[in-house]
């Protein structure tokens, strides 16, 4: 059983940003459980917890939904990859992180696990915050998953065929995937600081648009 990185936690939230070169080599049930087990302490409203979080393992199942996410990947970025990398800011994005993001559109069921967090109602009662009720559980998840030093990245791109994937993986009716996060060992890369506007410059003191220095 592969053993828990001892990380101070902020070193932890330093260092928890998207992986998306991942190596096949599976992940043990035990990890996942432990995993879950963090995510699911996360905060609902109400402490509702109308979440499921569906582990993906079938290669057949994931073949299919990687062929959609590629749809996705290829009309939002796909189509402007020369403008985005000839961009020396990569259009925003980062030339880096398209490149990243790229690899992950054509290697994503070769992750060994992915996991769907799902909310259930979020499809039948549209609600502008309802993802506010599994993020920070979405969150926890990647950050037990650095803990194992197993990256993962959020990702949505697949969402163009919602009910597809709904029906392939037997989600009720009610219910939204809010998410497919791949997870795997890191081929590539090192987990480190995810670059960030500064904070002096997002925070807000008392009103929006009162800023100060850190000092
Ligand atoms: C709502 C949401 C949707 C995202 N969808 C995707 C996606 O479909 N594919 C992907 O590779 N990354 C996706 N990401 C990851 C972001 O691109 C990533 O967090 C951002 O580029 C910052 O990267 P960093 O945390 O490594 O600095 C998504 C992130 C969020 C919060």
């Amino acid at each position: 059983m592969p053993q828990r990185e001892h990380i101070e936690l902020f070193d932890a939230m330093h260092s928890t940003r998207a992986m998306r070169y991942l190596k096949p080599d599976p992940i043990p049930d035990e990890v996942l459980w432990d995993i879950l087990d963090a995510a699911i302490r996360g905060p609902s409203g109400g402490n509702a917890q109308g979440w499921g979080w569906v582990v993906v393992r079938d290669a057949e199942v994931k073949r299919q939904i990687a062929e959609w996410y590629r749809e996705g990947w290829q009309a939002s970025y796909g189509t402007r990859r020369e403008q985005i990398l000839s961009d020396p800011d990569g259009a925003g994005l980062g030339r880096a992180n398209y490149l990243s993001a790229e690899h992950l559109a054509e290697h994503l069921e070769e992750a060994p696990v992915w996991v769907i967090p799902v909310l259930r109602n979020a499809a039948t009662r549209p609600n502008p915050r309802a993802g506010s009720s599994i993020y920070g559980a979405v969150q926890n998840l990647a950050l037990a998953a650095r803990g194992y030093g197993i990256g993962a990245t959020l990702t949505s791109l697949y969402a163009g065929h919602e009910d597809d994937t709904k029906r392939l993986l037997g989600i009720p009716e009610d219910a939204l995937t809010m998410a497919l996060i791949p997870l795997g060992y890191p081929a590539r890369g090192q987990f480190s600081q995810p670059k960030r506007r500064p904070v002096e410059e997002v925070t807000h003191w008392e009103r929006w648009g009162e800023q100060k220095g850190r000092g």
